[in-house]
């Protein structure tokens, strides 16, 4: 059955290999059956405050990276937040019936909190509305993602079950977070603890280069080594073999697990494997973002094309909310 399938990756900076392997990539495997909408968070990357003079080119550098990393503007809507004006109209509506408490209580924004005490704005708080407005405002049921936006997914569909309950409708379905074939995936960082993020310093570009890509690799946070058998592994050295179990082949990971269980690892062959591994799935895409990235007017026509696929979409939506909340024309 085809279904609608939306996602999203916010216009912060270079993408990782942790929005790629948690969220692209599965998306990318759902493109030729269903109806696909991906798109760039423009406006969720205003709540740190960008510099204008950056504000653009960060968003044509995502779409590069989105169009290397496979995605096809003929098979999926690909789409500038900001470009669908109606995302905003349905994001107000949408906060009429979204609850201060829950917001505050989501773990993002305590985190943001924690973190930011001087930038708590209005937008972190309501943060997960306008995430669940994208969403809904193409009725989508599967969103790929990473594990670290479980949360607001689950939002996403307690506002949808509100908003039916409210006007006794069936008029939003419930979306879920999806990872193709497997649990959603959290990528950790290099640096030994956390996941892998785009301002963490801890993380391999879909743009670096192979020379990069082996120098992170090789300085990554390990152990002095297994203790002995039973002692559980240590953080830094499981975060390594999540991150070989997402780019290797299966014999490769049981060869260093059955290494470290025997106390012969090398942890700088397992090194050399795992960049190795990564180079072979991300060169070929760096190679392709080079190409597209000065290809002005390719991105320029992708957006203007997605965008009116996508507010076709979110206008109908849009419409069908405004009349269940009685609105009329005069
Ligand atoms: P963002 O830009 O932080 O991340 C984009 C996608 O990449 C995934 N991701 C990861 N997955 C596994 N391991 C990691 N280390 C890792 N880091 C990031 C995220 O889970 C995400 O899927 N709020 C969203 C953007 C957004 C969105 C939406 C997504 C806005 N509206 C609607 C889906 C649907 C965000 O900040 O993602």
């Amino acid at each position: 059955m085809k279904e609608i399938v939306l996602s999203g990756i916010r216009s912060t900076g270079n993408l990782h290999i942790g929005n790629y392997f948690g969220a692209l990539r599965n998306f990318i495997r759902m493109q030729d059956e269903n109806n696909c909408f991906f798109f760039i968070a423009d406006l969720h990357s205003l709540t740190t405050h960008p510099d204008p003079e950056n504000f653009h080119e960060n968003i044509k550098t995502v779409l590069a990276e989105y169009l290397a990393s496979g995605l096809d503007p003929e098979k999926s809507v690909i789409f500038v937040q900001s470009m669908v004006p109606e995302v905003s109209e349905l994001y107000t509506l949408m906060n009429m019936w979204s609850y201060v408490g829950e917001l505050e209580r989501t773990s993002s924004f305590k985190e943001k909190v924690r973190k930011h005490p001087n930038n708590v704005n209005a937008g972190l708080l309501t943060y997960p509305v306008l995430m669940a407005t994208d969403i809904l405002i193409h009725k989508a049921n599967k969103v790929p993602v990473g594990k670290d936006q479980e949360q607001h997914l689950e939002m996403a569909r307690v506002f949808a079950r509100r908003f039916n309950n409210m006007y006794n409708v069936e008029f939003f379905p419930e979306p879920s977070a999806y990872s193709f074939g497997t649990e959603l995936v959290k990528i950790p960082g290099l640096d030994g603890t956390g996941k892998m993020g785009k301002s963490e310093g801890n993380g391999i570009y879909l743009a670096d280069d192979g020379k990069t890509i082996r120098k992170k690799v090789m300085r990554a946070v390990t152990d002095s080594g297994p203790a002995d058998a039973d002692a559980p592994m240590s953080e830094p050295v499981q975060n390594l073999f999540t991150i070989l179990q997402t780019v290797s082949d299966s014999e490769v990971v049981q060869f260093y697990k059955d290494k470290y269980k025997s106390g012969e690892i090398r942890y700088g062959d397992m090194k050399k494997q795992l960049a190795d591994d990564i180079c072979k799935v991300t060169l070929p895409i760096r190679e392709r973002i080079l190409e597209i990235k000065g290809n002005d007017k390719y991105l320029s026509e992708t957006v203007k094309y997605g965008a009116e696929k996508a507010r076709a979409s979110a206008s109908k939506t849009l419409a069908g909310v405004k009349e269940i909340m009685g609105f009329k024309w005069f």
